[in-house]
């Protein structure tokens, strides 16, 4: 069995040092058209949230799908054409073959956001309070970095006292013909306010998503600033999606961290949120590039101010996602919770592989992500090419420092028939070896996940699935696995280890450190 989502690139990227770990732009959408009029040209790029009003579903085999048409608090939308996939009665078996009340028209009338004038309008600015100020950026990589990239902007939005505006998720590493999914169809965004006390909006909200009207913006380009290779603004499918034509004015120099050094992107929050204010803003002010459409020429936006790109934005260093103090974690990503379906959906998946009724208490459980598949790009350091990633007997070793963490901290005994492992690995002796183990494997092929609520879900499933436990085992310098083990231990009071790899013997942290004593 293949996992192809895996092989997607996991949506993760290598923060390996000394490398352009920057993933190329999405090719979601061609660049920009020429008019907005013609419609048909601009289909493969549009929006289409489908309001569900579907009459039966004749199969359904897990009830959340119908949970999933429960419309979030105040957002206008029910969810993306995604979830509408709903397989054919002959496609799978359900061992609970029920068939669920139709569900006529889940989309209730609800309010605006508060920070809006109302409901979504044509053009975004009629939309905008003359009281509040707002910020929005763009996603350029895969779907794991993007959160972290939307999670930087809300932080920056926060130290700015200015109201995020958070696109959708593109679907870069799951194929440019998958519909795009909302940040609230995966996050919890009423619980994410209440939490953080940060609060914040989507561009669906501002803007009519079916809207013909292309909006000029003009927006500050950090990436030419920050790396020497590209010379011009990281590219987005956001700003076609939302229907804008931007004009950029490239950031000051000393919006880099770490002057003339190409080996590294940062430029900090605090240099970042100088542009958003006035005084600053005005001394930054240069040549603005024009627009590609209407030819605009616009200095960067005060209402709304615009940055291209903020993966690389950090608050004292690069990589900083790993580290205690990372406040882009603390105060805004680790409020970011699941959407409660897709818990639910988790749920019902964890049981299934544990073979466990789906009305089932769910069991506590570890999750190992040995990420391997395009991780193989960075193995300059293995003798021989089997030396790179770390062996199962190191993998499991992790997995009992783990069960013995959890023991003592939580007097919880977890086997290891209750393992669970997601890799995009497709060597079938690999598998045979983690099933000797007593492991089992969340094999969306076998659950048939895509057919059942789309290509995102097998990629989200995982995230969620491996935060969900009270243990977790990942793969070093993965970024998918670096999110997972922050929500292990913050959000279960869990147990967490990464795995190294590279070289052989990478991961030998035992020998090693008696070597470092002797
Ligand atoms: C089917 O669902 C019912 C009610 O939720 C439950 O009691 C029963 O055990 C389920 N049967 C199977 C085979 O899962
Ligand atoms: C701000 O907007 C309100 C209505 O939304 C309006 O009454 C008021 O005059 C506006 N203030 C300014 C300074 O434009
Ligand atoms: C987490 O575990 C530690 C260590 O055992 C314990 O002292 C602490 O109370 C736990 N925290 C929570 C929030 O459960
Ligand atoms: C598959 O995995 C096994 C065990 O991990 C290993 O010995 C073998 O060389 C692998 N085969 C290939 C083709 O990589």
């Amino acid at each position: 069995m293949k996992e192809a989502h895996h092989n997607r690139s996991q949506s993760s990227l290598p923060l390996l040092p000394v490398a352009d770990n920057s993933p190329p732009p999405s090719p979601l959408c061609p660049p920009r058209l020429k008019s907005r009029s013609t419609v048909l040209e601009l289909l493969p790029c549009r929006r289409r949230f489908l309001v569900l009003t579907c009459a039966s579903l004749s199969f359904v085999s897990l009830v959340a799908l119908s949970l999933l048409t429960v419309s979030r608090s105040y957002s206008p939308f029910a969810l993306s054409d995604v979830a509408t996939v709903v397989p054919s009665p002959s496609a799978a078996p359900s061992p609970n073959a029920t068939v669920p009340e139709p569900v006529v028209d889940a989309v209730v009338e609800v309010p605006h956001s508060p920070y809006l004038l109302g409901p979504p309008t044509a053009s975004f600015r009629d939309n905008l309070r003359n009281d509040t100020k707002y910020i929005t950026s763009w996603i350029s990589a895969g779907w794991n970095n993007d959160v972290m990239t939307y999670a930087n902007l809300i932080y920056l939005g926060k130290i700015t006292d200015r109201i995020p505006v958070v696109g959708i998720f593109t679907p870069s590493h799951i194929g440019g013909d998958v519909p795009p999914i909302a940040f609230s169809e995966v996050f919890d965004v009423p619980r994410f306010i209440k939490d953080s006390g940060i609060n914040m909006v989507e561009w669906d909200e501002v803007k009519d998503p079916d809207s013909e009207v292309l909006d000029d913006l003009g927006c500050w380009n950090i990436w030419e600033t920050v790396q020497y290779y590209e010379h011009f603004p990281r590219g987005s499918p956001i700003p076609d999606w939302v229907g804008l034509d931007l004009s950029y004015t490239r950031a000051p120099d000393w919006m880099k961290l770490i002057p003339n050094y190409e080996h590294d992107k940062c430029s900090t929050f605090w240099a970042l949120a100088r542009l958003a204010y006035p005084e600053d803003r005005q001394r930054a002010l240069g040549t603005p590039t024009t627009s590609p459409q209407h030819h605009a020429v616009l200095d960067p936006d005060e209402h709304m101010v615009c940055y291209d790109y903020l993966y690389y934005a950090c608050a004292q260093q690069s990589g900083e996602w790993e580290s205690e103090y990372a406040p882009q974690w603390r105060e805004v990503a680790k409020h970011m919770r699941w959407h409660p379906d897709l818990e639910r959906i988790a749920g019902l998946y964890v049981n299934r592989v544990f073979d466990l009724p789906d009305d089932a208490e769910v069991p506590p459980y570890i999750t190992v992500h040995a990420r391997h598949g395009d991780f193989g790009d960075w193995c300059w350091q293995a003798e021989k090419p089997e030396d790179c990633f770390a062996p199962l007997s190191a993998v499991e070793l992790r997995v009992r420092e783990v069960q013995e963490e959890i023991r003592q901290k939580k007097g919880i005994d977890i086997p290891m028939s209750r393992v669970i492992m997601t890799s995009d690995e497709k060597n079938q002796t690999w598998w045979d070896d983690v099933k000797a183990r007593g492991w089992v494997r969340m094999d969306h092929e076998a659950l048939r996940t895509v057919e059942r609520y789309g290509r995102w879900y097998p990629l989200i499933l995982d995230s969620v699935i491996q935060s969900s436990g009270h243990g977790f085992v990942g793969t070093d310098l993965s970024t998918f696995s670096i999110l997972s083990k922050r929500r292990v231990l913050d959000w279960h009071n869990g147990s967490a280890r990464m795995v190294r790899w590279g070289f052989k013997e990478a991961d030998a942290h035992r020998k090693r450190m008696l070597l470092e004593s002797e």
